[in-house]
């Protein structure tokens, strides 16, 4: 399937695998990238930028297909070295960047010069549309379905990708809620070129946690999130579990945020993929989680999601049209 996307990226699948704190790391990159999609790697789960650089080497010998980094920047009393994180991924020759978090302009002004092409995340029109004049490549937009940062509009796809067809002039993909190849030809109609999943890419078997937590996601329906963090205007979509409800019950009797620092700490998050126990942090999935069904090889899933969408498109949708 060729799209802007596609072309821009040189990638065969118009289908992302965008930052995915914890979960985003070679074999799952490579995985993604063999099957002909655009994986890449977060850059922060690796303590150092030199643990980058050795991640960045690791998925190389996984895979000779293109695939990105992604740089999530996030407002931070101590933030990480990030010029250091962006120099790594030039210094290592990955042509692809996803940024999200925060306008990227201090470093599209680096990945630029050094022919490294920028997808940035929005998860508003009008963010979109900022990136755009800044310069970025291509745009990914997050509706309010998403696992991780939906923003405080609470628009979901339905209506922001059209929003976001409208507004835009470069190629731009669709986030959120995404998770087979329905909601990648309903992209394509509401005016996207492709589609960036996360939850989805979890329950593969290259994914790197624990089986248990795979077997949650299948498990779970579309009900199974908490928004929380909505009073510290910082909302993030999470898991349902006993963590996040008791985060909700602070937050709604007026807690501030160090009344759940404890609870919500990223450390602790990590042990739910590493231990396989689903309640011992906060971890991070979206309401496609009712769409997810199984655990398939990132190979077939993109696969999979390919041919359900030349179905649709070749065969349901213009047999609606058939007889008049
Ligand atoms: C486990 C997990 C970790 C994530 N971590 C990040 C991150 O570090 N940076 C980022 O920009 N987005 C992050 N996201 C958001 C995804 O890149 C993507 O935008 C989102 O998952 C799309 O919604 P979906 O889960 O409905 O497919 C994360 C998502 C998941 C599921």
């Amino acid at each position: 399937m060729k799209t802007r996307f596609t072309e821009a990226f040189g990638i065969e699948a118009p289908i992302m695998q965008g930052g995915m704190q914890w979960v985003g790391r070679a074999e799952l990159v490579a995985a993604v990238a063999n099957a002909g999609a655009l994986g890449c790697i977060t850059a922060l789960t690796q303590p150092t930028p030199e643990a980058l650089a050795a991640e960045i080497a690791r998925a190389r010998e996984l895979t000779d297909k293109p695939f990105g980094v992604n740089l999530t920047i996030l407002p931070s009393i101590n933030p990480p070295p990030y010029a250091e994180y962006r120099e790594a991924i030039i210094e290592s020759g990955v042509k692809i960047v996803e940024t999200a978090g925060s306008n990227p302009k201090e470093h599209l002004e680096h990945f630029g010069p050094a022919g490294v092409k920028v997808i940035h995340k929005a998860t508003s029109v009008r963010h979109a549309v900022k990136a755009q004049s800044l310069g970025v490549d291509a745009v990914s937009i997050d509706g309010f379905e998403c696992a991780g940062h939906p923003g405080e509009d609470d628009v979901p796809g339905l209506i922001l990708i059209p929003a976001a067809a409208a507004a835009l002039e470069i190629p731009f993909i669709a986030s959120g809620g995404i998770a087979d190849g329905r909601g990648l030809v309903a992209a394509l109609a509401l005016g996207a070129d492709g589609v960036n999943m996360g939850t989805r890419w979890m329950a593969t078997a290259e994914s790197p946690i624990h089986r248990r937590i795979k077997e949650e996601i299948v498990a779970h329906d579309e009900r199974s999130t908490n928004l929380i963090f909505r009073p510290f205007r910082n909302s993030a979509r999470v898991v349902k579990n006993g963590v996040s409800d008791e985060v909700l019950r602070i937050q709604g009797e007026g807690g501030q945020f160090e009344d759940v620092r404890e609870l919500v700490s990223g450390k602790r998050g990590a042990t739910v993929y590493e231990t396989g126990d689903p309640e011992a942090g906060i971890w991070w999935a979206g309401q496609s989680q009712g769409l997810v069904g199984d655990i398939p090889s990132c190979a077939e899933l993109v696969e999979r999601m390919l041919a359900e969408a030349a179905e649709i498109v070749g065969r349901r949708l213009p047999s609606l049209l058939a007889d008049g």
